[in-house]
């Protein structure tokens, strides 16, 4: 077989895309591509450019390796497994051992190693959005299944309670409406995260259209809303409906958290440039509770709610929406925030 012959072992190592190695007599190595020389660098608190003829057990101290590379010994069959290894937090990896012979004796071994962890981070993230979001509508469903199991026996004639438990479905089944709007919102965000917007978009119309619908809802609540725009054209790549959904879970937050039940209150909606003039910034910004520093980081976690907020309704994925949005304008989003003083969020665009 010519073709085959020529085949160098180290070139195929070095082809190889995760870290690979290959391990000579008396368990010294014997070529490894880059990824595996950083990978035992990591693994044994070195920085050497390259360990070639290293005792393999004096880079790994990993038990389930030694494990498997005894059973691939005696076995001669390939083998994988995993472990979990603790570098700035715990990473999962996956690795196979494969004997190759050398002779009627000897044996070489190929070792092949996959860092896993950020598919079982995400893996997990999933599980448990589901697990949380599964957890929050069932709660209001069991309180509309326990009032109907009321209404149909011990309160079934007393039709002065009708009324009131009726009232506490319909807030219930209200909440589970809005839970379902927002999931959705956010699933519908989240298929089409890579596509980036390619409309143009005027952020002026954007932030009028939502100033206006705001406005009789801010004034119900005895809290002027203020429109500063001092930019002529503000134009940027954009998916309007989404925008307009961004600017309504802000201008919501404000309203809802802004109050601090003085005679007159206010919330300021603001269009400005950096001083280079090539980005826009949006701000809006209130005077009310604010938020401890220490929320802040956790603010956009899906269903992170503040404590004292649980009073007021809410799902806690308004701002999680508003973070999908702003990643998919390749804005960037920033919260200042001062207890009792109040909240202002940045967002700045790219200027076309
Ligand atoms: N402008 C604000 N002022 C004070 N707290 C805020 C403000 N905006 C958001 N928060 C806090 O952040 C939390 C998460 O907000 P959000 O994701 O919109 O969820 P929700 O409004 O449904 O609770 C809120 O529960 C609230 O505690
Ligand atoms: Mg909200």
């Amino acid at each position: 077989m010519p073709h085959q012959a020529e085949l160098d072992i180290d070139k195929i190592i070095d082809a190889q895309i995760f870290p690979t190695l290959i391990l000579g007599q008396n368990d010294l190595v014997g070529y490894h591509n880059q990824p595996m020389i950083d990978l035992l660098n990591n693994f044994s608190s070195q920085n050497h450019a390259s360990h070639i003829g290293a005792d393999i057990w004096r880079l790994i101290h990993i038990p389930e390796i030694a494990e498997v590379f005894e059973q691939v010994k005696q076995s001669k069959q390939a083998t994988q497994s995993k472990f979990e290894y603790f570098d700035n937090g715990v990473r999962h990896f996956r690795f196979s051992i494969s004997p190759i012979s050398v002779d009627d004796k000897s044996y070489n071994y190929w070792f092949s190693f996959r860092d896993l962890t950020q598919e079982i981070v995400l893996e997990r993230m999933r599980a448990d959005f589901i697990a949380n979001a599964s957890h929050e509508l069932r709660t209001p469903l069991a309180s509309i299944a326990g009032f109907i199991e009321t209404l149909q026996g011990p309160a079934k004639d007393d039709i002065a309670s009708h009324h009131k438990f009726l009232n506490i479905m319909q807030e219930q089944s209200g909440r589970m409406t809005r839970l379902i709007d927002d999931l959705l919102s956010l699933s519908k965000i989240e298929l089409n995260q890579h596509m980036k917007p390619t409309d143009m978009v005027n952020l002026n119309d954007i932030i009028e259209h939502c100033f206006h619908t705001f406005e009789p809802l801010a004034k119900a609540q005895k809290v002027v809303l203020k429109l500063e725009n001092k930019l002529e054209k503000a134009h940027i790549y954009g998916d309007r409906d989404q925008l307009i959904q961004l600017l309504t879970n802000l201008l919501n937050n404000a309203l809802k958290y802004g109050m601090k039940n003085q005679a007159e209150n206010e919330i300021i909606l603001r269009l400005t440039e950096n001083d280079a003039a090539d980005k826009i910034i949006l701000s809006i910004i209130d005077f009310g509770d604010g938020i401890e520093e220490e929320d802040l980081p956790r603010l956009t976690e899906r269903f992170y709610r503040v404590k004292h907020s649980q009073k007021v309704r809410g799902t806690g994925l308004g701002l999680a929406i508003v973070k999908h949005i702003a990643q998919h304008h390749d804005a960037v989003l920033n919260f200042e925030s001062q207890v009792n003083e109040g909240t202002q969020v940045f967002l700045t665009f790219d200027k076309i």
